[in-house]
């Protein structure tokens, strides 16, 4: 069976208005999570209740220090009218591990049995997972096993590094398979997809495997999961035009939404980090990143 794609959580990048603009497009995933939802000064933040409200097919994330944080988040996304939540379990950002969030959650299973209670008194609610194999150590999820297999979950995403290497360095590919085996829930494979060949040799390494989420993947090659599933990669030419083209729309957004060119451009840039150099061009991608004015931004984009 086809895998399940999902559009990774990425702050400040997968927010709602490129959620919807990607999924209005034939190249779109099965599911996009929404970056994480935090407590801030005791409550939800607001610019998360906003990004959610914005988009009712969104799947929404949280990330929690205690049971408490945790029912907070719940309830606020349940008044959001959404009934899913992913319990972010593998953000690496050191302030929020040192406090016990994301990656740091992974060694406190007490906390999470507290949580998986919480989430069995609500079964109105969809519950999933993104989590990594450890904190420093690749077998830290063991001593979590029982506590994530007793949860009713939709399924587990994971992405196989440590927190020392949070986005690059080696995979660890053999945890990821031996996770695999021993979680009962359908797991989902995140990590360093590029290209469709990374989708096809995932799958021979395990196969079966319930889906495949990614993120810089798709801010790079927005049409990725389109071409895989056509069986034929895009020329080059084209896939820059696709994501020249995405990234206008999304600019469009944000100038209708966001006053001021400092704003905008502050809100734009980050879409183009991932753009590869050898397709968008080295110059242009210098120019954009140091373009201040939307003059001298249109200008970069015609380089
Ligand atoms: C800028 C940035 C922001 C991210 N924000 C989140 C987030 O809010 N929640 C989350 O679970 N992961 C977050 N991640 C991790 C991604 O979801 C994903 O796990 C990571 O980028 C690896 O997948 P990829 O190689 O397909 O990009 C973020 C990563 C980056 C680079």
């Amino acid at each position: 069976m086809e895998p399940k794609f999902f559009a990774a959580p990425m702050q400040g990048l997968t927010e709602a208005v490129w959620r919807r603009l990607h999924r209005s497009t034939s190249w779109r995933a099965d599911a996009y999570c929404a970056p994480f939802m935090r407590i801030e000064h005791g409550a939800p933040r607001r610019k998360e209740l906003r990004d959610l409200a914005a988009d009712s097919e969104a799947l929404p994330q949280v990330i929690f220090r205690d049971v408490e944080e945790f029912t907070m988040l719940l309830d606020a996304v349940e008044a959001a009218g959404h009934t899913a939540v992913d319990l972010n379990l593998g953000c690496p950002f050191p302030p929020q591990v040192k406090k016990g969030r994301g990656a740091g959650a992974l060694l406190n299973a007490a906390m999470l049995a507290g949580v998986a209670d919480v989430m069995a008194s609500r079964p109105d609610m969809t519950f999933s997972v993104k989590m990594r194999p450890g904190v420093a150590d690749a077998g830290d999820w063991r001593p979590l096993l029982p506590v994530i297999n007793r949860m009713s979950l939709a399924h587990v995403a994971i992405h196989p590094r440590l927190i020392a290497d949070p986005y690059d360095g080696p995979l660890l590919l053999d945890e990821f398979a031996l996770m695999a085996a021993e979680i009962d829930h359908p797991v989902i494979y995140n990590g360093s997809i590029a290209a469709p060949a990374d989708i096809d040799r995932l799958l021979q390494l395990v196969p079966g495997l319930h889906g495949v989420m990614i993120g810089r993947g798709l801010l790079a090659r927005p049409t990725l999961i389109g071409e895989w599933r056509a069986g034929s990669e895009m020329i080059e030419v084209e896939r820059g035009r696709a994501l020249r083209r995405l990234n206008a729309e999304i600019f469009n957004e944000l100038s209708q939404s966001l006053c001021g060119e400092t704003q905008i451009l502050q809100k734009m840039k980050p879409y183009w980090l991932y753009a590869p150099e050898e397709i968008i061009g080295r110059k242009c991608l210098k120019a954009i990143k140091k373009s201040t004015t939307i003059k001298a931004y249109e200008a970069a984009l015609k380089l």
